[in-house]
């Protein structure tokens, strides 16, 4: 079949104000992502050959977030209709497809996209597809009216509807599939007369029928389709994102003990036989191999664990984090940029930033690599086998070379040689009786003043 190109043109001017934020609604996370990267990130599966995103005058922040893929600005917020014409110069001479999508709508699916794609290119050639569902309650969105023969004669807004087509259950989700040959001289045709006084881009579909062009509505699941107004949305939608991740991952083979507590990032890579429990939160970039445990109350952001590490519980692992195999990182643990290698062991009450943790070594509890001094940041390196006793501080830059072992509540400030043993603390004192003759002095202290 001959390549048939696509273009997605991505609504996002609009203010959000009841979001009541500074920030513009489709920056707002979900699963710790901007909405629109989620919409991005589906529309990137159809492979598209061109990609607009319409925002609003001023939001360079928007921009940022959705390069490079390049923005056309909407001057003046006038309707869904007017925010595709924004888009026109970016697609002048394109004659593909072009599908139109909300930039609040995190939840759609690549697959929903694509069936709208296919039923555009169907044999009736439509001019304009519009997705349709059927929500519980149907409140204020915009219903799709159908002809005899199923195909779609017309989008009414609520606010123009009659009471007749209110009682219509089926609505529009808002996505749009258009002929790009066509879709130009239908959208300019679109006019302002209606209760808002907006350029609606649902009149598409009447301009279209009065020219005997074909509209055809494929129907998706609401849940899909859930817009983001409102923070209460916004939580809404974050709960579903949540489910379909957990699902996502035990159907590859990980056990969440309670998965309603664990919450992950769209990039969460969990491997085979991984167990997780419960209180778990994946930020972005994690990979986690095959067999890993992690236990209860662990915070994982950009790192990676190869297989057969335990985890936690109560273990932070920051970004740049990489733990090797069969590695075991416990409680009240935080890493940051730091590798500990297979074996090793960090079990208590320990910060390793900007190191190297060698093969099989021992971290005692309460070990600090002092790797900042309020100007730079250095390194630690840890060889392999080496034993840091507990309450030691390691001052960066400096090395304890493979086998080493340093006496427990040490501060080490220079390297430590190989298979030698460094301690640098205050030297221990006895003095025998000392405490028992204290004690009698303070005792006839106490008797003489009372
Ligand atoms: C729209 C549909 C309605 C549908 C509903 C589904 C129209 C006229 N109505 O209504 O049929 O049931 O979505 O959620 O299309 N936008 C701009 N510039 C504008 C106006 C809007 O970029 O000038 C963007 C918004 O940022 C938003 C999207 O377009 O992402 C939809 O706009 P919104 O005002 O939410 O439309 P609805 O009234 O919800
Ligand atoms: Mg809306």
């Amino acid at each position: 079949m001959p390549h048939r190109p696509l273009a997605c043109v991505i609504l996002a001017a609009g203010k959000g104000t009841r979001m009541k934020s500074d920030l513009p609604k489709v920056l707002h996370r979900v699963a710790g992502r901007p909405m629109v990267g989620h919409v991005l990130a589906a529309v990137a599966e159809l492979d598209p050959d061109h990609v607009v995103v319409v925002v609003g005058p001023g939001m360079d922040d928007v921009a940022a977030a959705v390069a490079p893929y390049p923005t056309a600005v909407q001057e003046q917020q006038r309707g869904t209709a007017d925010a595709v014409r924004a888009a026109f110069g970016l697609l002048e001479g394109f004659n593909g497809d072009v599908l139109v999508l909300y930039g609040d709508t995190p939840l759609v699916t690549p697959e929903t996209l694509r069936a709208m794609v296919n039923a555009r290119r169907q044999a009736g050639n439509p001019a304009v597809v519009v997705l349709g569902m059927r929500p519980d309650d149907p409140g204020a969105y915009g219903r799709l009216i159908l002809n005899a023969r199923g195909g779609l004669e017309k989008i009414v807004e609520y606010l123009d509807a009659s009471e007749e087509e209110r009682a219509v259950t089926l609505c529009n989700a808002g996505l749009m599939a258009f002929d790009g040959a066509r879709m130009t001289g239908l959208i300019n045709r679109i006019g302002n007369a209606n209760a808002k006084g907006e350029f609606y881009l649902t009149d598409v579909v009447q301009i279209a029928r009065t020219e005997g062009l074909p509209c055809a509505v494929v129907e998706g699941t609401p849940a899909e389709v859930i817009g983001v107004n409102s923070r209460a949305e916004l939580a809404e939608v974050e709960r579903i994102m949540q489910r379909r991740l957990r699902k996502a991952a035990m159907d590859n083979g990980a056990t969440l003990i309670d998965p309603d507590s664990v919450f992950f990032s769209p990039d969460t890579r969990l491997g085979r036989d991984v167990v997780v429990g419960p209180n778990v939160v994946f930020g972005p970039g994690v990979t986690v191999a095959d067999r890993v445990e992690i236990k209860p109350f662990c915070h994982l952001e950009q790192v990676s664990v190869a297989s057969g590490a335990v985890i936690g519980p109560y273990a932070r692992l920051r970004p740049g984090a990489e733990i090797g195999e069969d590695a075991h990182i416990g409680n009240f643990v935080e890493i940051k940029n730091a590798r500990i290698e297979a074996g090793a062991k960090v079990n208590h009450l320990t910060y390793i930033g900007d190191a190297r943790v060698g093969a099989k070594a021992n971290i005692g509890a309460g070990t600090i690599t002092c790797n900042y001094d309020g100007f730079g940041k250095y390194h630690t390196d840890i060889g392999a086998g080496a034993f840091i006793g507990s309450n030691s501080s390691l001052v960066a830059p400096v090395k304890v070379g493979d086998g080493a072992i340093v006496g427990a509540g040490s501060v080490v400030t220079t390297d430590v040689e190989g298979d030698a043993m460094a301690v640098a603390r205050g030297r221990q004192q006895a003095y025998p009786g000392w405490a028992a003759r204290f004690r009698e002095r303070k005792r006839a202290e106490k008797a003489k003043k009372a």
